[in-house]
């Protein structure tokens, strides 16, 4: 479209509609620098519902005409059409999303468009607009959990009695069941979960009817507008409802704890794929090969989930600082919180997709898992711990104990494969049961409580997380 076609649309040259008492144009680069509606646009749909709202309560209470209202429902409704065929003509010189909406509407309707911003500030509009992106996101968000909570629960059932070494300090501590160490991950997520719905409740208040910081002396009815776009209440403070943007940041932190639960199970899968360790391969399609060694087997989508947690993690931080200095009320400074949100979104969302997919394409090598469970020592607490029963207090078993590790290490042997004599020599307690204990199987069954890692507590577990998801 050509420059003048585009001008014809909505402005006459240059000209802001804000534009009344100043004695010349912006510059083409500070037009540039303070436009935002080639991000904002995203808002469209959220700007449109809260306009058709505000509008509807304008004529409810008698400050514009049915018939205006008539003509704003249908006017938005039309260019609600052309957004979603992309046919909108978006205008940096209208500065944002609100501004092209409402110019065009008025483009369409006449006068009747130039009232739909009565009793309005763009200030409490794009606070609004940002609420509601965020609720419907977060909704979005909390759905692409549970699917990945479900992937992983299939996987973990697969894997009830896969043996594999729990670490601590990444080093072999105590034997674990694969299907356990997978819950722990369900766990984050259920939390993860909850803290959304906890942030969810905070933003559902309608900042609209704060107009530009103040209020507005109109006769409007916030309630009515708070009910239309469902919100469960009104902000109660006009300075606060237009300036603040905590609840953005409570999401940011809530997103970034997710990609950092993410990063952490990426890391794990990393190490896992490591040939050193062998424990699973991905399926082919998250990985790729290297370009100069043909053996390579890269796992480069854990390694993706691992560097974009930083970037969410920047965009929490960003958001901080952007609020940090702000006096009351409304300032420009909270323009720069878009980019971050929606990029944190996007992230977040694709991320959660791509991991529920990768959890159905996991190969699990049990024996690897296995073989490494059995040359850590793993069972070592559990001998300490059959010592205790038959009565040692538990320091001086330790101390048997690790005498025993230091043996069957210089013999390069683990403690099951040690003789019944060689064992009664660091205790006399030590009788033929022991073998049971050292066994792989036995230390993992013996853990046999709420939260413990014996195959018939990961069976409830996941019986009831299953419920928990439906
Ligand atoms: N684009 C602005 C933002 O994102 C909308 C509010 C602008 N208000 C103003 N008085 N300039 O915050």
């Amino acid at each position: 479209m050509t420059t003048s076609k585009k001008k014809n649309l909505v402005i006459k040259g240059n000209k802001k509609i804000w534009s009344g008492r100043f004695s010349e144009p912006v510059s083409e680069l500070v037009q540039r620098y303070t436009a935002s509606v080639h991000f904002d646009q995203r808002l469209a749909e959220y700007d449109i519902q809260g306009s058709i709202a505000h509008a509807e309560m304008l004529s409810a209470t008698g400050i514009i005409s049915k018939k205006d209202l008539i003509a704003i429902k249908q006017g938005l409704e039309q260019i609600r059409n052309e957004i979603y065929n992309g046919e909108f003509i978006w205008l940096s010189e209208l500065e944002d999303v609100h501004l092209n909406i409402e110019m065009r509407l008025t483009s369409l309707i006449g006068d009747a468009g130039k009232k739909m911003h009565t009793a309005r500030s763009r200030n409490d509009q794009i606070a609004t607009d940002i609420r509601l992106y965020l609720r419907f996101s977060i909704d979005d968000i909390i759905a692409h959990i549970k699917i990945m909570q479900k992937a992983l629960l299939d996987l973990a059932e697969k894997h009830i009695d896969t043996v594999m070494p729990g670490f601590t300090h990444l080093q072999v501590a105590q034997p674990i069941s694969f299907g356990h160490h997978l819950m722990a991950y369900f766990e984050m997520l259920k939390r993860d979960t909850e803290r959304l719905v906890d942030c969810r409740k905070r933003l559902n208040k309608l900042p609209l009817g704060s107009a530009a910081l103040a209020g507005t002396s109109y006769p409007i009815n916030r309630r009515m507008v708070a009910k239309k776009l469902g919100f469960d209440g009104v902000c109660k403070n006009s300075l606060d409802a237009v300036s603040d943007r905590d609840f953005a940041i409570e999401f940011c932190a809530c997103a970034a704890l997710i990609m950092t639960h993410l990063s952490r199970l990426s890391e794990e899968f990393v190490l896992w794929m490591n040939p050193s360790f062998g424990f699973i391969s991905l399926a082919d399609r998250f990985c790729t090969g290297s370009s100069i060694m043909p053996q390579k087997k890269n796992p480069d989508v854990p390694e993706l989930v691992r560097g974009k947690t930083g970037r969410v993690n920047g965009h929490l931080v960003a958001l901080l600082t952007v609020m940090k200095a702000q006096p009351l009320a409304y300032n420009k400074d909270n323009q720069e919180d878009k980019e971050p949100i929606f990029d944190t979104i996007d992230t977040l969302n694709d991320t959660l997709r791509i991991y529920a997919d990768m959890l159905t394409g996991i190969n699990v090598n049990k024996d690897a898992m296995r073989n490494a469970a059995m040359h850590g020592y793993a069972t070592a607490t559990d001998f300490a711990d059959y010592l205790v029963k038959k009565g040692l207090p538990f320091r001086d078993a330790h101390e048997v104990v690790a005498k025993a590790v230091r043996f069957a290490e210089n013999k390069n042997l683990d403690l099951s494969k040690l003789t019944l004599p060689e064992l009664k020599n660091f205790s006399r307690l030590v009788e033929k049961d022991i073998f049971m204990v050292l066994t792989l199987e036995g230390s993992i069954q013996s853990r046999d409580h709420i939260g413990g890692t014996a195959p018939s507590q990961v069976r409830i577990a996941i019986k009831q997380a299953r419920k928990e998801l439906l």
